[in-house]
């Protein structure tokens, strides 16, 4: 045998090579997944400086402030103070609604004003697109990350970070406050199901590729938008403070999050914009992480939080912004202070705020009301020494480069909305991705005498629960209102209940009951239980995770005709759940779906089997909380990476 080979087999090798690197070229921007390492932020930095160069200060620190669209009287404002970015947070609609068409209509109406400016210069307009465009009536809603932590797949969690962007550019919105990549150590605090596990790998890992997702190989992608990495820092990390009945720490005025949950049991627990107490190597292992992922997968942007670490508001920590992040993790983006946080640091005193605020690292201030008189105490400050006019360039600078990446300045592109993109705003293609994100998500956490999955040819098959049959509390908290909202009529989706008629065999019977009542005669019985009201943020806190005793009471009483019971728990977090661990015959943890419920069905009747594992630990009761993988104590009712499957 020669070393020689004829041409006939050169040729076909040659196209056989050819084939497999076009295969593989086109499966990359087939799944829409990014290839290179991020484009340095510095990369602007040249074109920055030019443009600030012919800015005034008035100009500048126009450029570091956010208002809110429902917060401002007179549109104008955008004008008036040069203002950098809008916003619309939880719960602000459009006059108009939340339709696709009124928010793509508040998007044109304050780019247009904004380019009216002396400078031109666009804005960045910022919602809270967590889990999917979450806002606007008809978006995918994907999973909450909660659940997509239990999927741990982070070329799903990147795809579904480019169909978020999709969505939001398709009613122009430019910028979404996530991915949340808290790492959440204590599942009373209501914003538990925004993190995507309770150890920093898995927040690192999937906060790094929902950024990829969401800003793709490149910023200024016309269907990319810029990412957030949030709460830095150790948001999920505060001591619970208890405290008897009504009342509870008093917040004043300012989005806190609403009053926390007061407990059967009258102990009201406030875990939320709390403070954090532990050593800077804790800090370090167990917060820092997910940043430090972001910041190398390019992170435009990251926001303090309205926490403390040790007694001091991140917000105000020279060494938190400034010499961590700025300096050891070397981010070049700019930081977005939380809705109204710069005034809680000091809140008889604004201005002392701003100062502080701002020298500590600070860069873009969200001021919902306030801007106007953000805009003149800052630049007071300035005029007096107090801020040096460094910090104003360096912040301002930092925002330009963000703008220029995302080709903001680029005048051969149109500052309006390309509305052609609503033709596949919650299309069928992306409700696909949301359905295997909702398969890959669910927990098997327990399935004695394999009545998973449930034969699709059952004879009658009993649904009970009003988890099962409601859009607004599978998709959770930030879902079309900040604190989301029982009841079909929400958005558009699938009910977990419409997935199980879908999927079953059309001689199957499939009876549903709000509260458990009819059972008698069925076959199998899936009874949704869980949290039965959507929250975010504080209002969240929770110091009692168990079942209400009427979800428990359902399950026995099932049970107790002799039915085969499935439970399927829709939470943002794990519950306590030892009063039916002897009378359910399997439990799923389904987390909070999203829109598309068919993926629950798929699970439950075989036709996608369990592969989600726990990214957060499962506790047998309320004493064991906080209870985290590693403790030293650690014995848990099923422990964090369980999983089981058919
Ligand atoms: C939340 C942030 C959110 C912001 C804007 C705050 O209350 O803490 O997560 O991005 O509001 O809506």
């Amino acid at each position: 045998m020669t070393k020689q080979i004829s041409s006939h087999t050169r040729i076909t090798t040659l196209l056989i090579v050819i084939c497999i690197a076009v295969m593989l070229a086109s499966c990359g921007t087939m799944a829409g997944l990014s290839q290179s390492k991020p484009k340095s932020l510095l990369t602007y930095d040249e074109q920055a400086k030019e443009i600030l160069a012919t800015m005034t200060l008035d100009e500048k620190i126009g450029q570091m402030i956010q208002s809110e669209y429902v917060g401002m009287q007179d549109k104008n404002d955008i004008q008036k103070y040069f203002l950098g970015s809008v916003l619309m947070g939880g719960g602000s609609d459009p006059a108009a609604g939340n339709s696709l068409e009124a928010w793509t209509d508040v998007y044109d109406e304050v780019q247009s004003i904004a380019m009216k400016t002396r400078l031109g210069i666009p804005v960045m307009y910022g919602v809270d697109a967590v889990h999917g465009h979450s806002n606007v009536i008809g978006a995918t809603i994907f999973p909450h990350n909660i659940a997509l932590g239990c999927t741990n797949n982070p070329e799903l969690i990147e795809k579904i970070g480019k169909i978020t962007a999709i969505e939001m550019q398709a009613t122009g919105m430019n910028w979404t406050f996530a991915p949340c990549v808290t790492v959440v150590r204590d599942e009373r605090w209501g914003r538990t199901y925004e993190g995507f596990s309770e150890e920093p790998e898995i927040a690192s890992i999937l906060g790094a590729a929902s950024t990829r997702g969401l800003q793709g190989n490149d910023l200024s992608d016309p269907l990319a938008v810029a990412a957030c990495a949030k709460h830095y820092i150790a948001d999920g990390g505060t001591s619970a403070v208890t405290s008897q009945g009504r009342g509870g720490p008093a917040f004043g005025g300012f989005n806190f999050g609403g009053a926390a949950m007061t407990t059967r049991g009258g102990t009201r627990v406030t875990l939320n914009a709390g403070n954090s107490e532990f050593d800077e190597d804790t800090l370090r292992k167990i917060h820092l992480p997910p940043y430090k992922a972001c910041v190398d997968a390019g992170v435009a942007t990251i926001m303090p939080s309205y926490s403390s670490w040790n007694g001091t508001k991140c917000s105000a920590s020279k060494f938190l912004l400034t010499d961590l992040l700025k300096g050891e993790l070397g981010f070049k983006g700019f930081l977005i202070s939380d809705y109204n946080a710069i005034d809680q640091i000091n809140m008889r005193n604004f201005k002392e705020a701003i100062a502080i605020s701002i020298n500590a690292g600070m860069d873009m201030a969200m001021e919902p009301t306030r801007y106007a008189e953000f805009f003149t105490f800052l630049k007071e400050l300035v005029e007096e020494g107090t801020v040096p006019m460094s910090r104003i360039d360096d912040a301002v600078t930092r925002i330009l480069r963000v703008k220029i990446a995302m080709g903001l300045f680029d005048d051969s592109r149109s500052h309006l909305t390309d509305r052609k993109l609503h033709e596949i705003f919650g299309s069928k293609e992306h409700r696909k991705v949301a359905r295997q994100a909702v398969r890959e998500s669910l927990v098997l956490l327990k399935n004695n005498n394999e009545v998973l999955p449930v034969a699709k040819n059952t004879k009658k098959i009993f649904v009970a629960g009003i988890n099962g049959n409601d859009i607004g509390n599978q998709c959770g908290g930030w879902t079309i209102q900040w604190q989301g909202q029982s009841g079909n009529d929400l958005t558009e989706g699938t009910t977990i209940l419409q997935g199980i008629k879908d999927i079953v065999s059309s001689d199957t019977e499939v009876v549903y009951s709000r509260d458990g009542s009819g059972a008698a005669g069925s076959d199998v019985a899936i009874v949704f239980v869980g949290e039965e009201r959507p929250y975010a943020e504080g209002s969240g806190d929770n110091g009692d995770l168990s079942l209400s005793a009427q979800q428990v009471e359902m399950i026995n009483s099932i049970k107790s005709e002799g039915i085969p019971v499935v439970a399927v728990i829709i939470s943002g977090r794990p519950m306590i759940i030892g009063d039916i661990l002897d009378k359910a015959d399997a439990i799923v943890a389904a987390w909070y779906p999203g829109t598309e419920g068919q993926g629950v069905a798929d699970v439950l009747f075989g036709d996608y089997k369990p592969t989600g594992k726990l990214s957060f630990t499962w506790p047998k009761s309320m004493d064991q909380i906080p209870i985290n993988v590693g403790d030293s104590d650690y014995d848990p009712l099923y422990e964090f990476g369980f999983g089981l499957s058919y």
